[in-house]
């Protein structure tokens, strides 16, 4: 029934309506000629059926309805979403990745179509050195499983394993101008970090995440902060493709529980924390107990507010924001408290206890996950199970989606 009724949604002036749920029979009152256009555009072996008010062919109509919902992307079962997110195999997972992204993998598991992977390809723009690679992305398939994702659930893979990534990529690499990805802030910063490696895989990387998102059609892309102008990028690409050949690409939208996308800041308070940079001040889903008393004792505070109900600067802020994901709300709200009533002279706040506080939380948080990570990266016969059976799932959807990306651009021979 959905389907249909996003079609309406779609088309508004296209009245449709279900004779039976059974059959799938789709039957139109007025088809304008402009959608009907939009319709045969979308695929070019959609037989059409041009219909008069008061002239339904019933047994018609359920053969072209059964033939658009297979060929028609906006006429797939809406009543689930496509969740798509990726993450590089270029060190070890730490909280900016589990709260920017992981946890809301695993919340949106139970509600919407996932797909989530290990993007190795993006890794090569800026790892070129593949020694480690394999054991990373083993290790990103087993964290995530270890903070929650069930591969039964999802389809959990390696973007390699999927080529259709790739043709894709190749399309949507038309779409995209010199220009503006020069402009794209992630590339200027890598631009910045290794000016002697400025390859064209890392100019285009937007490109290849758009692809990555397009190839299942994903409306809702759980990522962090940072990637905001990516998803942008996205949009821009599908939105062209879609002028430019006829509506085949839905546009991807960042998301994530509660609105605000997430930025976790490494504990110097210099920067996010990070796979591959400032690792002493970044919390790790691998880290052992006393590397992380260790990390926490050393990030980085002052002599307190100078006044009660001071604004917090960064990195108290994000000492707090680290205590709210790990603690319970009675300690926050003690510290929130000492914190408020604190002034210059009268330091109520301490924030050496508020940090051996939180590290016993963080221990106890990280703990669990680090132990069920371990266990099943020692477990090569499970994790080859898993990594096909996840490339399995996205390449039947990534097909699809190739197919009426293909017959829309005329490349159906
Ligand atoms: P990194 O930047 O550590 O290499 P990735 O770029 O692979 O990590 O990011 C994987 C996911 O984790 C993305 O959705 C990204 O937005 C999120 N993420 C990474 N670092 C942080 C952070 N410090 N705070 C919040 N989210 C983050
Ligand atoms: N660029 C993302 C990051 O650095 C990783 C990524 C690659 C991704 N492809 C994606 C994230 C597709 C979301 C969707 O975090």
């Amino acid at each position: 029934m959905l389907i249909f009724d996003f079609l309406i949604f779609r088309t508004k002036k296209l009245t449709c309506f279900l004779l039976s749920r059974f059959t799938n029979i789709l039957a139109g009152k007025h088809i304008e000629n402009s959608i009907l256009g939009k319709l045969q555009a979308s695929s070019h072996k959609l037989q059409v059926i041009q219909l008069e008010p008061g002239k339904l062919n019933t047994r018609k109509l359920a053969a072209c309805s059964l033939r658009l919902v297979a060929s028609l992307p906006y006429l797939r079962p809406m009543n689930k979403e496509v969740v798509l997110s990726g993450i590089r195999p270029t060190g070890f997972l730490h909280l900016g990745n589990y709260f920017g992204a992981m946890r809301n993998y695993v919340r949106m598991q139970d509600e919407f179509n996932c797909y989530f992977f290990v993007a190795n390809w993006h890794s090569l723009t800026t790892h070129p050195d593949t020694k480690e690679l394999k054991n990373s992305v083993h290790r990103v398939i087993a964290e995530n499983i270890a903070c929650g994702l069930d591969p039964e659930k999802v389809a959990l893979y390696i973007q390699s394993d999927v080529p259709e990534i790739a043709e894709l990529y190749l399309y949507l690499n038309m779409m995209a101008y010199k220009g503006e990805l020069e402009k794209t802030v992630t590339f200027k910063e890598k631009v910045r970090l290794q000016p002697d490696n400025v390859n064209a895989g890392l100019l285009t990387y937007p490109v290849l995440q758009a692809a990555d998102i397009l190839i299942h059609r994903a409306v809702k892309v759980p990522v962090g902060k940072d990637q905001e102008q990516h998803l942008e990028m996205a949009r821009n690409y599908a939105e062209r493709f879609n002028h430019r050949y006829g509506d085949v690409l839905p546009l991807p939208y960042a998301f994530n529980y509660g609105g605000e996308l997430v930025k976790i800041l490494s504990l110097d308070g210099v920067g996010k924390m990070s796979k591959s940079e400032n690792q002493m001040n970044t919390l790790y889903l691998a880290d052992e107990d006393e590397s992380i008393r260790k990390k926490i004792m050393k990030a980085k505070t002052d002599q307190g507010p100078a006044e009660p109900n001071a604004v917090k600067p960064d990195y108290i802020e994000n000492l707090f924001t680290l205590m709210k994901l790990v603690s319970t709300a009675d300690t926050v709200q003690k510290f929130e408290d000492d914190f408020n009533n604190s002034s210059a002279g009268n330091c109520v706040i301490r924030y050496g206890d508020m940090k051996k506080q939180l590290a016993e939380d963080m221990i106890r948080f990280i703990q669990p996950i680090r132990a069920k990570a371990a266990d099943i990266q020692q477990n090569q016969d499970l994790l080859k199970k898993i990594i096909r059976q996840g490339a399995d799932k996205a390449r039947a959807s990534a097909s699809e989606t190739l197919t009426l990306v293909r017959t829309a651009v005329g490349m159906d021979y």
